[in-house]
């Protein structure tokens, strides 16, 4: 039986979260992604499917309600990979597509490169048809108070893992980077093996934090390595995020198993999540236990 679980950013807890809209944002992701596996798509399609539905939720720093960079312009990450074939596609930079996630997925399927950045990234888009978009129609007001505020605690990355019927893995990450970061900055988010990694005979992983850190450490990789080397979940996650937490930095992490269990993990005081286990059963959390394995 198909299971997903999906993040919406590991941070710490600030004035303005919406505890309620978070949940209920990464619920209706779980929901839209796991509609997919259930109608017998694809882990990659469920993963796809999910982080659209965070790229269009404005509660989120993906897509609509990305984070504003030092000049006050949004710049978008993302990527995914599927776990069977080890392909991948991932855009770094892009100011012009609503859904940075599908335009990764067009890298990987309709380009033969992995990784596209910047104005190159954005004409590949309007080459393969995707609607230009007004920057502007992507800012929120959060967005823009955050940015007046210069705010640094502004988290809200968001990821999604997946495992389908044919026991097929495939993990997706997009985000607006950093609040006020240096126009060009690229975080793990569209790195491979850094914000996303899959591989079927595995895990899927999805990663949220600080992007410096998490490249340094190429984290999401670091996880599955740790797997192949027969360890628990729990232990590999743990790990990975006390490996990053001895740099200074903060971090979550989501995690599919080839067997169909969930987990996640935070270092941080909070980090929506929202899942549908293999044996059906759907649920959310924000803060709560740091460590978790659903079976
Ligand atoms: N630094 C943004 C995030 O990962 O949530
Ligand atoms: N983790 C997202 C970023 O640092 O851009």
């Amino acid at each position: 039986m198909p299971a997903i679980l999906v993040h919406g950013g590991a941070g710490p807890t600030s004035p303005d979260d919406d505890v309620a809209a978070a949940e209920a944002g990464c619920q209706s992701a779980a929901k839209a992604g796991h509609a997919v596996l259930s109608e017998g798509g694809s882990a990659l399609d469920a993963v796809e499917a999910a982080v659209r539905a965070l790229e269009d939720d404005p509660h989120f720093n993906a897509g609509t309600g990305s984070v504003l960079n030092a000049e006050g312009v949004i710049e978008m990450d993302a990527s995914l990979m599927d776990g069977t074939t080890l392909s991948a596609g991932a855009v770094a930079g892009v100011r012009t597509v609503a859904n940075p996630i599908s335009l990764a997925r067009a890298v990987m399927e309709r380009s033969p490169h992995v990784l596209l950045a910047g104005p190159g990234a954005d004409a590949f888009a309007r080459r393969r048809g995707f609607p230009e978009v007004d920057p502007q129609s992507l800012v929120t007001p959060r967005a823009r108070r955050r940015f007046e505020a210069r705010r640094q605690d502004t988290h809200g990355t968001v990821g999604a893992v997946a495992v389908d019927a044919q026991s097929r893995l495939a993990a997706a990450t997009s985000t607006g980077g950093t609040n006020g970061k240096l126009p060009g900055r690229v975080g793990d988010t569209p790195l491979i093996g850094c914000g996303t990694c899959a591989d079927s005979r595995l895990g899927a992983a999805s990663a949220t934090g600080v992007g410096e850190y998490i490249i340094r450490l190429t984290l999401t990789r670091r996880l599955l390595d740790l797997l192949d080397r027969g360890q628990a979940p729990g232990v590999a996650l743990d790990a990975c995020l006390a490996e990053v937490v001895r740099l200074g930095g903060e971090a979550g992490l989501i995690l599919a198993l080839p067997d169909g269990r969930l987990a996640w993990a935070r270092s941080t005081a909070r980090m929506p999540v929202s899942w549908v286990t293999s044996s059906g059963q759907a649920g959310a959390a924000f803060s709560g236990p740091r460590a978790v394995l659903l079976p």
